[in-house]
């Protein structure tokens, strides 16, 4: 059994199985950008739903918040986004190639051949300047300052000018979060690794809010969380890790942060980050709006603006974290079996059913199974093509968990053949039981 030694390994896949495309791809494509085909939308959705519901549906003390991408742009003023949300940006003088300063590693360039057209072997870069990372457009008909709004870099704005909203109607008391999932976009300088570094991605944010003093204590509670989240969905543990920001690697709003980071085939790299922001934006948007954005203790009188611990974790990192670490190859009777061993909870398909043949009553049987699956809202698949043992591997490599197989004792007494993808165990149900077999292991879920 092996692991995903290279990226162009899962890109191909994929591809291959409807995961995930390139975007524009006629047109040559943009590195930046990716569309997610018909299992890819279906992954994103379950890692969606998997987070709504630990974070917002099992809980009592969080709230759910859909704000709009665009806001006034003063929102980015008072966050600190229009002065410091810059990465440092060089430029070679020779080949115009642009590259962030803080990640001219050994293989960057001045150190090695370049690949590009009208590079040279030996790049002449220029002086930093700093770029920042918002992407501007106007609202409304006229293209000026005044009408330059952004769009959103992180989802937590919305939340920061909403929060005695949600706080008031939801009738909230502190500690309580708000939790949003949606678009973000930052122009990066460096996108790639396929869709851990892109121009535009989903965030899940939640922010928490505290009383100052407690927000140490909060911070570890949530650490904790998310970390054990990652679990539940069958991440290995050995490829998850907590890093501490250092002093000077700390957000501008942050007092403490920690970055949950797995290992890539590209190296350990951040997936998740828990920031102690402290009463930083609160404060700023108190500041910048004139309005009072204090938390009132109805008990005590006792008046504060909290302190607020986040929790932001992209979609389309998750979803690479849980594709790297579910692909593996192994050798089964001389052949490669490649397998998406994905969590049941986050297989975009449950469950693949077959007809031995295309005769003999079994289509009949298979089709009507099929049919009961997706009327219970179990995402099924129905295929009929090729050699049963192509049929699994297709499924194997797609991450499907269990395929049923209709054959000729099941025209006699109604049983089928139930294979699981991991250990490739056959076990004999009855046909009018698989619904509830598979609901009872999907725990509920589907
Ligand atoms: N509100 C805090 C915040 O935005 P962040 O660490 O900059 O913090 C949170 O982003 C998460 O969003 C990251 O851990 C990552 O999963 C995702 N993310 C950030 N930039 C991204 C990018 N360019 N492409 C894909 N995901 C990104």
């Amino acid at each position: 059994m092996s692991d995903l030694q290279s990226m162009d390994t899962l890109v191909s896949l994929a591809k291959r199985r409807g995961y995930v495309f390139q975007s524009s791809e006629i047109y040559g494509g943009t590195g930046s950008v990716w569309d997610y085909g018909p299992l890819g939308v279906e992954l994103r959705r379950n890692v969606m739903d998997a987070w709504w519901s630990a974070m917002v549906h099992q809980r009592d003390d969080v709230e759910g918040l859909d704000s709009g991408i665009l806001m006034h742009p003063r929102v980015w003023e008072a966050s600190g986004h229009v002065e410091g949300f810059t990465d440092p940006l060089v430029e070679c003088k020779h080949c115009k190639m642009r590259f962030r300063q803080d990640q001219l590693g050994a293989s960057a360039c001045g150190q090695k051949p370049s690949k590009a057209p009208g590079e040279t072997d030996s790049c002449d870069l220029g002086e930093p300047r700093l770029f920042n990372l918002m992407f501007e457009t106007f609202m409304g008909p006229v293209k000026d300052a005044a009408a330059t709004v952004y769009l959103r870099p992180e989802t937590a704005q919305g939340s920061y000018v909403n929060f005695l909203n949600v706080q008031t109607s939801a009738r909230q008391k502190i500690p309580f979060g708000v939790a949003q999932m949606g678009k973000a976009f930052r122009n990066e300088i460096t996108p790639g690794n396929f869709i851990f570094r892109t121009r535009e991605f989903e965030q899940m944010e939640m922010q928490y809010f505290v009383e100052p003093g407690t927000d140490d204590e909060w911070f570890e509670y949530w650490r904790a969380q998310r970390l054990e989240w990652h679990r539940s969905l069958g991440i290995r543990g050995e490829k998850l890790r907590l890093t501490p920001h250092g002093p000077n690697e700390l957000a501008h709003y942050a007092k403490t942060a920690e970055d949950i980071e797995y290992e890539f085939p590209f190296g350990w790299k951040e997936f998740e980050g828990i920031h102690n922001r402290t009463d930083f934006d609160l404060g700023r948007h108190q500041e910048y709006s004139g309005k009072k954005l204090e938390y009132v203790d109805s008990a005590s009188g006792k008046r504060f603006v909290p302190y607020v611990i986040e929790t932001a974790v992209g979609v389309g990192r998750t979803m690479l974290v849980a594709m790297v670490d579910a692909y593996r190859e192994e050798e089964v009777e001389g052949d490669t079996r490649v397998v998406l061993g994905l969590h049941p909870r986050l297989a975009p398909i449950k469950v693949a059913v077959f007809p031995l043949v295309k005769k003999d009553g079994m289509p009949e049987i298979a089709e009507a199974l099929h049919k009961e699956l997706r009327a219970a809202g179990i995402p099924s698949f129905y295929d009929t093509s090729g050699a049963i043992g192509r049929r699994y591997r297709r499924q194997d490599e797609a991450g499907t968990p269990w395929c049923v197989t209709v054959d000729g004792q099941s025209v006699e007494d109604g049983s089928v053949t139930v294979r699981d993808r991991d250990t490739m165990d056959q076990s004999r149900v009855a046909a009018s039981a698989v619904r509830a077999w598979v609901q009872e292991r999907l725990g509920g879920v589907a």
